[in-house]
């Protein structure tokens, strides 16, 4: 079934009886299958709860994505299921152990162990003016990770960044975290969406946005 909020490769199919999100590839973290396609987990993956719950995140397919925050491999490995080539950057090395796994059978995901906050440390490996940045670092100074990395999106190109409120603050009220986010954000961003993610992942905001 396509979905005009799904970019193309990501599916609604079934999986013993109940309608999923899908992407074709091997599967990583112990996710039903169905021949070619694997169930994705929207409950494991903020990128995921975001499509389940119909964000438009302007990923249309095939293009070009820089990871932040890739752990293992659970969301980055659907991401390079549908689009073109993905860098996966990774600050801790356990998790990079199991995302070479992921990426082995992925010829379009290049694992990087580099830290976010530090975007010249891989700055000549990304190739320039990539078409979306996919966020998920759930540490203190989200904001600023994104818009320290909005260097290597095209003038067209998509942020799309998952904010964990207790990252920042484990004491404030996370709309008013979220307010700050947005705002640092709007340094280097002009923001086009927001959404709640609790239905999958309590106290989460899911953000779009393009470079100013
Ligand atoms: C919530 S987990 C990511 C889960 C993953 N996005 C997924 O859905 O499969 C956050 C990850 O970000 C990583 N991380 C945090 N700060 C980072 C940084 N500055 N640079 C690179 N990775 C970072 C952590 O080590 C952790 O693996």
């Amino acid at each position: 079934m396509s979905d005009p909020a799904l970019p193309d490769g990501v599916e609604r199919r079934s999986f013993d009886g109940e309608t999923r999100l899908a992407t074709r590839g091997p599967p990583v973290y112990g996710e039903p299958t169905d021949g070619e396609w694997r169930a994705w987990d929207p409950e494991r993956s903020k990128l995921g709860g975001m499509f389940e719950l119909g964000v438009d995140t302007g990923l249309t397919g095939g293009e070009t994505v820089v990871y932040l925050g890739a752990a293992a491999g659970t969301t980055v490995s659907h991401v390079a299921d549908f689009a073109g080539p993905t860098y996966a950057v990774e600050f801790a090395p356990r998790p990079t152990r199991e995302l070479l796994d992921a990426a082995a059978p992925r010829p379009r995901l290049f694992p990087l162990l580099k830290d976010a906050r530090k975007p010249d440390t891989y700055a000549h490996v990304v190739e320039a003016d990539v078409d979306a940045i996919v966020q998920d670092v759930a540490t203190r100074g989200q904001a600023t990770v994104a818009v320290r990395n909005a260097r290597f999106l095209a003038d067209d190109g998509r942020l799309v960044l998952s904010v964990k409120a207790r990252s920042e603050d484990v004491t404030a009220d996370p709309e008013t975290v979220f307010d700050d986010v947005v705002s640092t954000l709007e340094e280097a961003y002009e923001v086009l969406d927001t959404a709640r993610l609790d239905r999958f992942h309590e106290d989460h905001l899911g953000v779009v946005a393009t470079p100013r």
